[in-house]
């Protein structure tokens, strides 16, 4: 608990002191349960990201769905990235936070007239599109509109990611895309959609991806269709490789894919393509720059097990209880303590509702705080008031600043717009 120079790797970050804020003082000001994000670990991912990516016609379309708080769009914004973005939701932020429409994919499975018209209003710079009928809704709104909207086919390559199944999106079972042979259908037909330039190929398989080989496998499958539509005479002006790159969750476990590495893939396999690469990393730019800080309520001996009883819960980070994920988990308390073993929980009425069973952590008690890793992703943007918990607060650190960049929401805050029944209409 000593030095307070500014960090940008929370790996080596001091474990009280991160990005040069201690994150006691900080806990005293701004209570707890709270998001931290390094400005400082984001910015160095998007560097070593764009180092990596030099010399190739690439677009980096940060997958807003990761973390959507505006306060990190705008910092995505700054550095020239784009968004992925799956609802008109993520529109409407994204472009509050200035990120450029001309910078943003519009992808998902479920889009509405609706959504599609305000995109298409909005001027996004494509729809990665996922079923013949968006196709014909796309072609519809456009025309209405009088505009020629570009287009990618999300294409099923149905290749297992090898990832946990509820974030397996490649596989022929799975709600996402379409197979080559319809696409292929697709583009043939293209002629007929006069409001729709059909230019493009994207594929994403999954999220938390630490084996290079399903994602070569998939980009080779992409690879190979977008050499037989070049040869059948269509243009292709982008392939968008998609997302899914995994982090470390669990220090010496967690093995991610190294950066240039991943780039290497994706020069090797689509060598010759002279459109441009979009990518669309959500949890790798996120994730490790943030962490859930949290303070013990109290420790409970139960009959069998000893329960760390925590401020934060579920409904703060869902991750653990949807898809038994690890977070390491790291109490800010002198190391010298005996371990001990717990299951970390939160106070929602739910079973469910444990961050770790059987964690051999320092001895905590009441008040001590207590760092949950790796929540930068997946965290705040999954976040719920389940059980009537406002919704934590977000806090944006930089080189011994911080900016809160979400309010701790109140009650009043958190029932806006309920009301009783006391107006009855018929529709
Ligand atoms: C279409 C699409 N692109 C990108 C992503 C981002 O994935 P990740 O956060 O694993 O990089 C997702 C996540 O589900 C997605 O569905």
């Amino acid at each position: 608990m000593t030095a307070t120079t500014a960090h940008a790797d929370p790996a080596s970050a001091d474990k009280a002191c991160w990005d040069g804020i201690d994150l006691a003082a900080l806990a005293r000001r701004v209570g707890t349960p709270c998001q931290v994000y390094s400005a400082s670990a984001i910015r160095t991912r998007i560097d070593t990201l764009q180092t990596s990516l030099h010399g190739l016609d690439a677009q980096v379309c940060y997958a807003a769905k990761a973390n959507s708080n505006i306060a990190i769009l705008r910092l995505m914004a700054d550095a020239g990235l784009g968004a992925d973005i799956v609802s008109g939701g993520e529109l409407w932020r994204c472009l509050r936070a200035g990120i450029p429409a001309g910078r943003i994919a519009f992808s998902g499975v479920g889009k509405t007239a609706d959504e599609i018209a305000g995109a298409l209003d909005a001027g996004i710079a494509r729809f990665n599109l996922e079923s013949a009928d968006e196709l014909q809704l796309l072609q519809h709104v456009a025309s209405a509109r009088s505009v020629v909207a570009h287009a990618s086919v999300r294409i099923n390559p149905d290749v297992d990611a090898h990832t946990h199944a509820k974030i397996s999106t490649g596989k022929s079972e799975n709600k996402f895309g379409v197979g080559i042979d319809e696409a292929r259908e697709w583009f043939a037909a293209s002629p007929r959609h006069r409001h729709v330039q059909l230019d493009g190929l994207h594929v994403h398989i999954g999220s938390q991806m630490l084996s290079l080989d399903p994602i070569r496998l998939a980009l080779r499958r992409v690879a190979g269709f977008w050499r037989e539509l070049a040869a059948a005479g269509h243009t292709i002006h982008s392939i968008d490789v998609g997302g899914g790159l995994g982090v470390c969750y669990r220090a010496g476990h967690d093995h991610p894919i190294p950066i240039n590495d991943y780039v290497g893939a994706i020069r090797d396999t689509l060598a010759g393509f002279d459109g441009r690469i979009l990518l669309e990393p959500g949890r790798w730019l996120m994730a490790e720059a943030g962490a859930l800080l949290t303070r013990v309520i109290r420790v409970k001996q139960g009959r069998q097990r000893r329960f760390l009883i925590l401020d934060a819960a579920m409904n703060d980070l869902i991750r653990p209880s949807l898809y038994d994920a690890w977070h390491d988990i790291v109490p800010l308390v002198d190391d010298a303590r005996p371990l001990q073993t717990y299951d970390v929980v939160g106070p929602v009425c739910e079973t469910g509702d444990t961050f770790a069973s059987g964690r051999e952590l320092p001895e905590c008690k009441a008040g001590d705080l207590v760092l949950i890793k790796a929540t930068g992703a997946y965290g705040a943007s999954m976040a719920s008031t389940y059980n009537s918990r406002p919704l934590a607060a977000e806090v944006l650190l930089d080189r011994g600043r911080y900016a809160v960049v979400r309010k701790r929401q109140t009650f009043e805050d958190m029932v806006a717009g309920e009301q009783p029944a006391d107006r009855w209409e018929t529709p």
